[in-house]
């Protein structure tokens, strides 16, 4: 019987250096699934809960994709899975939907979408991407990497309704910068208008995209990854400061209002957990 609860790996992928795609038949979770929301996987016994955001699923057949990141502990127990091997425990779907899953199809249509994407975080960028394609709104996207190396997802970005750039801090590939450096190129050279822009990476980016879309009065909207233990809002290990107010990112979020994020202090209590817990932490790979 316990053979039968374990989580199957259909599918695994090495899509750049250290990055992983992990596709997971989980059929009760991509059921369930809407865009902006995660999982917290179990990787085996010993293995730490890791939250993740959600890269893709597919209803009919059953399965949520993961990107993985092998950058802790964790992580790395998660990526050295490979097809045919069972997932201890996977949970979810957690947190609530992105905002733009409440509006219809014609108020959707009204609103012109900015999504940025940033090293791993353009995989849960996907999802959104895909769920606005498909009630036929269009979106511009950017995504942004160090290098062409770490690109990743750009193909399956092309098959939606969707303005690509890609850009790589190197300037090896795409567009050659930053992608806050993007978003001035767009508004401002290119005339864009932009009603929201979603931003999902690494901490220090979406501070950053934050800071450039203030600038604009563009509302933006974030995906935070803190630490997690329960992912019920029991534990306060999520804990983060919006407008000065203690919210739980796993129940509250994960999404929030980029402007009213204590960023300097979400990112404080990363590295104070970091160091705190070692080699043996949990950690969120993006
Ligand atoms: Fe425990 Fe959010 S993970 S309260």
């Amino acid at each position: 019987a316990w053979e039968e609860i374990m989580f199957k790996i259909l599918e695994k992928k090495n899509l750049a250096p250290n990055v992983f795609l992990v596709r997971v038949e989980a059929p009760r979770v991509a059921k369930a699934a809407q865009p902006g929301q995660f999982v917290i996987v179990i990787a085996d016994e010993h293995a730490e809960r890791v939250p993740l955001t959600i890269a893709n699923f597919d209803r009919e057949v059953g399965w949520v994709d993961l990107v993985v990141q092998a950058s802790g502990p964790s992580t790395k127990k998660l990526s050295a899975k490979n097809k045919g091997d069972n997932l201890k425990d996977f949970v979810g779907p957690l947190g609530v939907p992105s905002d733009f899953t409440e509006l219809s199809d014609d108020e959707l249509k009204k609103k012109k979408f900015l999504f940025v994407g940033g090293g791993i975080g353009a995989a849960p960028v996907y999802p959104q991407v895909r769920y606005l394609s498909e009630r036929g709104v269009h979106c511009d996207v950017i995504i942004g990497f160090k290098n062409k190396e770490a690109v990743i997802y750009e193909e399956n970005f092309k098959e939606l309704n969707c303005d690509l750039y890609v850009c790589t801090d190197d300037g090896s590939y795409g567009f050659d910068g930053m992608v806050t450096k993007k978003i001035e190129d767009l508004i401002e050279n290119e005339g864009k208008e932009y009603d929201t822009c979603v931003a999902i990476g690494p901490m220090i980016m979406m501070k950053f995209v934050c800071l450039t879309t203030k600038k604009y009065d563009l509302h933006t909207i974030v995906s935070l990854n803190p630490i997690m233990v329960d992912g019920t809002g029991m534990c306060g290990a999520c804990r983060v400061s919006i407008d000065g107010e203690t919210k739980f990112a796993c129940v509250h979020g994960p999404e929030f209002d980029g402007h009213k994020v204590d960023f300097d202090l979400a990112m404080k209590r990363q590295r104070q957990y970091v160091n705190v817990e070692k080699n043996k932490g949990q950690d969120t790979g993006r």
